[in-house]
């Protein structure tokens, strides 16, 4: 698969299979987030990856309502930074920034492999911090669900859910969101 293929393979599936959860498949995932580029090399992306059965439970009772599909989720990937951990200059603050980026290479990894992965912002990062013993100054800025994608539907979607499921949701065009040589007010 070329990136240009795992970028349109990608989908935020809700769906998901149970998928066997080895060292070797964390290495992989972890080793191309550990590539992605970021602001004076600082790597201020943190990630924990949690696949005990014991621990993804303790971990579902984070999860906001209509993200109960995570239940089927067979890894949890917290992704975590704070800002002294990156450039700071002036008003910019780059660590989501980056830990966005790299968290994009990891999630087009999984995705050329074969899998979901996909990102949510419903979650409650204080039951988070608790399960996972993650201190207070780390912020936990998303959790990253792996599995595979179902052919059935899970139970737990919301009739809008569905519809993404079966549909990519509609994007901006290009023209609402780029400019050509100078910026064009919307
Ligand atoms: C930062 C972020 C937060 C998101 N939060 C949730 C969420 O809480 N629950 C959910 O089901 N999907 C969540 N999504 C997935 C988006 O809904 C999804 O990416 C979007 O609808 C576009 O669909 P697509 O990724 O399949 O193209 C989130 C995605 C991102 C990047």
């Amino acid at each position: 698969m070329d990136v240009k293929e795992a970028i349109q393979q990608r989908r935020a599936y809700r769906s998901l299979a149970p998928i066997e959860i080895t060292e070797d498949l964390i290495k992989d995932l972890a080793g191309c987030a550990q590539l992605s580029a970021s602001c004076n090399n600082n790597q201020p992306w943190r990630f924990v990856f949690v696949y005990d059965q014991e621990m993804l439970k303790k971990m579902h009772e984070a999860l906001s309502k209509g993200n109960e599909w995570v239940r089927n989720a067979s890894l949890i990937i917290a992704v975590l930074s704070k800002k002294e951990y990156d450039c700071v200059i002036g008003e910019r603050l780059y660590y989501q920034f980056d830990t966005g980026m790299a968290t994009a290479l990891l999630i087009l990894r999984a995705t050329e492999l074969g899998l979901v992965a996909h990102p949510i912002a419903g979650f409650s990062p204080k039951k988070t911090r608790e399960v996972l013993g993650i201190p207070e100054d780390l912020e936990v800025i998303t959790l990253v669900n792996v599995g595979k994608h179902s052919e059935t539907m899970s139970p737990y979607l919301s009739e809008k859910q569905i519809a993404s499921e079966k549909q990519r949701p509609e994007r901006f065009s290009l023209e609402k969101f780029i400019s050509l040589n100078r910026y064009l007010k919307e």
